[in-house]
């Protein structure tokens, strides 16, 4: 099923022994996808609720959580740019970390942008992020260049890259 109907009909997934749904982001689930974003990245400052509310009304299709018996476990955000795809942030919930949700979530944002004809993923990591580059490299990225102080707070990024084949 087409990723952008996903709101109506969630499309299921199974990780480490559970089955979560991967479906659209509602203006609903905000307050819990903020408590992840505020567990989720302790050293930095949080985006505010408008950001999020911002991002959803700019590519609403692009913005995905993962749910599992109405708790929302984890999100990710992209978007398109023709045929440039970029992954704007992901994170899960801490306690359910380690099962495959990371991955399922990236996968899904992956299909989504092989269906859209996107031909290059691009996103930004923290260079000290050990376990985004790992993830992000399990999945095909590579490391394209370090920008230095890409960060608010100084911190330098990795731009990592995953070409999609023809
Ligand atoms: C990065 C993050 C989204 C991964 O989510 P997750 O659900 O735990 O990831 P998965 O279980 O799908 O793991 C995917 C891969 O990442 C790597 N990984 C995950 N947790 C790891 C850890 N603690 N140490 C080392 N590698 C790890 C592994 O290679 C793993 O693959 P494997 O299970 O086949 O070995 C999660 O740790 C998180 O929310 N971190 C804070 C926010 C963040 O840094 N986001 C990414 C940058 S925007």
């Amino acid at each position: 099923m087409p990723f952008w109907r996903v709101g109506s009909s969630p499309t299921v997934r199974t990780v480490k022994n559970s089955k979560i749904k991967i479906r659209n982001f509602s203006p609903s689930d905000l307050k819990e996808v903020m408590e992840i974003e505020r567990l989720s990245f302790p050293n930095r400052k949080l985006y505010p609720e408008d950001y999020f509310r911002k991002l959803y009304q700019k590519y609403s299709e692009g913005f995905i959580v993962a749910e599992d018996k109405g708790k929302i476990l984890g999100y990710a955000i992209s978007e398109v740019q023709k045929d440039l795809g970029k992954i704007i942030s992901i994170a899960v919930y801490p306690a359910w970390r380690k099962r495959g949700i990371g991955k399922t979530l990236t996968n899904f944002l992956i299909n989504n942008f092989k269906e859209k004809g996107v031909k290059e993923i691009s996103l930004h990591v923290r260079t000290k992020n050990k376990v985004g580059i790992t993830l992000y490299k399990k999945l095909g990225f590579k490391i394209l260049k370090t920008n230095k102080n890409y960060y608010q707070n100084g911190d330098d990024a990795y731009l990592m890259e995953r070409k999609l084949g023809a």
